[in-house]
């Protein structure tokens, strides 16, 4: 059973809520991985799945950044791609170049060979460590769970691999579109099933990351990406709040806020003023540093957060980059943007 501790820190549901906060609060996307020093060491250890798949493991690292960083929420420790994993494909992860699928779906034999599966079952591993941390953190601070949107879970599935343009993903949308429908529509139902077990389990609030919806044409992006986004919004919003986080698709910012959830990421090539204009005023805005600018000295980080703070205001705004943070960025100078949020008054 799911522990019960009531949040000793809820600043980030505050917000999420529009409620008036003491400050403004912070987390980092992908702030449990590779910038750590107490990570790579695990890393040296055990395998990338292995991580994802042992409670402990995922724990130890889940916890690392609120310990370190001193960051106001925890996320999950695990990765998008267990998703299409649960579905029957096989997902690798190779070390310093990125996840490899060997076995893209390509043809309506290939959609044969993957289903939805019972996430209780395929990924009760990951249902188990949200329930370890959720003993470990204690209340300390909320806990995040998360899954991709179906559509880049999709570009991954189709193209087998990273890419810049997602190239191969979008053709097969465009040549076989009820095939591309059938499988978005597969992966929106096993993620709606999943999240709402990742919130079953403890999760206090979820993301769900587009990392590639920018990819896509405004007209396309409703269509393939934002119609499947909506549905896991409308599922999983009676459980939880919901962030919505579209990097590159801020054209769509008004369909987004319109959706239901809580609150919205934003990356770094939007102004601040310019986002809210387009989201309204109902909506929490989560973002939306430069990752790369955390490479900067710190004088200028700290200089370049408290414009970011100025920028979004008091309230409705989770301090936030506007992508994950990058391996080489030192311990210090993400604790310089923590900190920086955590000092300042509006
Ligand atoms: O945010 C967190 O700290 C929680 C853990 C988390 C990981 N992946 C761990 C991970 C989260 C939220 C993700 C999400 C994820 N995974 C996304 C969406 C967010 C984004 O950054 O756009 C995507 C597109 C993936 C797919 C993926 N997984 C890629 C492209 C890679 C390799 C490149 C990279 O970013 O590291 C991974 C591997 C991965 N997932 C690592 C970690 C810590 C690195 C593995 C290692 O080298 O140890």
């Amino acid at each position: 059973m799911p522990t019960n501790t009531p949040l000793k820190n809820d600043l980030i549901l505050k917000a999420l809520r529009g409620e008036t906060t003491e400050r403004t609060p912070v987390w980092m996307m992908r702030q449990a991985g590779r910038y750590l020093p107490e990570y790579i060491a695990l890393r040296n250890k055990y395998s990338f799945f292995e991580r994802c798949q042992n409670p402990e493991l995922a724990c130890e690292i889940t916890l690392q950044p609120v310990d370190i960083v001193g960051v106001d929420a925890a996320i999950l420790f695990s990765d998008i791609l267990v998703v299409p994993q649960a579905m029957g494909q096989e997902v690798q992860l190779i070390e310093k170049i990125g996840p490899l699928l060997p076995h893209p779906i390509q043809t309506l034999e290939d959609l044969a060979t993957i289903k939805v599966p019972d996430v209780k079952d395929t990924l009760s591993y990951v249902l188990e460590a949200i329930k370890l941390i959720k003993q470990e953190l204690n209340g300390r601070v909320p806990l995040i769970g998360f899954a991709g949107a179906p559509w880049t879970v999709f570009c991954y599935m189709v193209q087998g691999k990273g890419s810049k343009t997602f190239d191969e993903a979008k053709s097969f949308y465009y040549k076989n579109p009820i095939l591309a429908q059938q499988l978005l529509q597969m992966i929106t139902d096993t993620t709606i099933a999943y999240l709402k077990e990742q919130v079953n389990s403890g999760a206090d609030l979820v993301q769900v990351f587009d990392s590639w919806g920018g990819l896509l044409e405004p007209d396309d992006f409703l269509e393939i990406s934002f119609k499947y986004i909506q549905q896991i919004v409308d599922a999983v919003k009676p459980l939880a709040p919901v962030i919505v986080f579209a990097k590159g698709a801020w054209f769509a910012l008004p369909e987004m806020a319109a959706s239901g959830a809580s609150g919205l990421g934003i990356d770094w090539t939007i102004r601040p003023h310019i986002a809210r204009q387009y989201a309204g005023d109902n909506i929490t805005l989560q973002g939306n540093f430069d990752p790369a600018k955390l490479l900067a000295p710190i004088p200028e980080i700290k200089q370049s957060v408290k414009k970011m703070l100025s920028d979004f205001g008091p309230t409705r705004h989770i301090a936030n980059l506007g992508h994950g943070i990058l391996p080489n960025v030192p311990v210090d100078h993400a604790r310089a943007f923590v900190d920086t949020v955590k000092e300042y008054q509006h």
